[in-house]
């Protein structure tokens, strides 16, 4: 990574709006099983967050008819940062809006990833102040940790299916002020990249769509910080059939402790045990996973990350969970891309922007 003076104009991830078509079930996981506490309801939206999310929701799901990410919202460290930012975006000809409709948050400029997905930056977000009863003793910790479920601490990361992972991951470097932490490459291809803002590991990550589809969504994170805390919940999702994919494990990129599951409505979601590497070190350079070592790269200690899902879902997807685990059952590496196509549908480009369901009368 090379010198860049634009790092930490991003703060961090601060919420995610996901789609659900069956939102009161996608409503329980977060809540009954993740121990998330609903914030707000507004139409066909409800709004939640972690026991140490800062701001009034970092998590918000809306009734639609297909899973899939709404958006997903960066906030920059000030509000010259924003504007600086937008400028950047504005310069290199990638266009958006601004908005000011999102719950708890203020100014918003909207706009589309190289792939389509649907991405914000906003400064103003109006922290959260827990009634009475939810105020915690720890001064940190914005409201006390719930007794449900194994409780996430908050959001943690986004992660992108992309049909092209280098124009996202360009953006995210030039416009936003990332550095590439890690990345994978098949020959010449990069076909995963892991991009930070500040010391984590990574905000955002971006992998290659083996189906050759657009802006879909892989899989939101949660943080623990505790990596038992994975072993705790893989328990939990087996003994009340919440599907899991994969793990609990741990990444050789970013070192990050992964388990897998997905929530009822179709979306992945990921539960973050400990963070993985720090990244202190202010000039560290890129590492570069071969496809030689990618095993290792995926899961240190042996877990296998399923070709039938895991390189080959996203969300929104033309099939539903099960039929897709079915079309997909034989697919692997180095499959055709003629068979691939055969087994997924035309994915459409420009995915339901989230004001329109969430503007929706109730
Ligand atoms: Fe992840
Ligand atoms: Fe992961």
């Amino acid at each position: 990574m090379s010198e860049n003076t634009d790092r930490f104009e991003i703060a961090h991830l601060a919420r995610v709006e996901l789609f659900s078509p069956k939102p009161q079930e996608t409503e329980d996981f977060f809540t009954r099983f993740l121990g998330m506490y609903v914030t707000q309801r507004e139409g066909q939206s409800v709004y939640l967050r972690g026991y140490e999310d800062p701001y009034q929701w970092s998590l918000k799901i809306t009734e639609s008819d297909q899973a899939g990410m709404g958006h997903a919202a960066l906030r920059t460290s000030s509000p010259e940062a924003l504007e600086r930012r937008v400028k950047s975006l504005k310069d290199g000809n990638v266009d958006g809006r601004w908005s000011e409709d999102q719950f708890g948050f203020g100014k918003t400029f909207e706009y589309h990833s190289a792939d389509g997905h649907n991405l914000s930056l906003v400064w103003e977000a109006e922290k959260y102040v827990a009634p009475e009863e939810l105020r915690s003793k720890i001064l940190s910790r914005p409201s006390k940790k719930p007794l449900s479920g194994i409780p996430v601490k908050r959001i943690d990361h986004l992660n992108l299916m992309a049909s092209n992972v280098t124009s996202v991951k360009n953006e995210f470097e030039r416009h936003l002020g990332f550095r590439t932490t890690e990345r994978v490459v098949d020959g010449d291809e990069e076909i995963g990249a892991w991009m930070s803002s500040n010391i984590l590991g990574h905000e955002v990550a971006c992998m290659r769509d083996m189906t050759g589809g657009r802006g879909k969504l892989h899989h939101v994170a949660f943080y623990y910080g505790t990596g038992q805390h994975n072993m705790d919940a893989a328990e939990m999702f087996r003994d009340y059939d919440v599907q899991i994919e994969a793990g609990p494990d741990v990444h050789g990129i970013t070192q990050g402790q992964f388990l897998y599951v997905f929530e009822p409505g179709g979306n992945r979601i990921e539960l973050f045990g400990e963070a993985g590497y720090l990244h202190l070190d202010p000039d560290a350079q890129t590492k570069t996973w071969q496809m030689s070592d990618i095993d290792t790269g995926l899961a240190i200690g042996g877990a296998k990350l399923p070709w039938e899902t895991y390189f080959t879902y996203g969300t929104p997807s033309p099939l539903s969970l099960d039929q897709h685990i079915e079309q997909f059952a034989h697919f692997g590496p180095g499959a055709e891309p003629a068979a691939v196509a055969e087994a997924v549908e035309e994915t459409p480009i420009e995915i339901d922007h989230s004001r329109a369901v969430a503007g929706a009368p109730a």
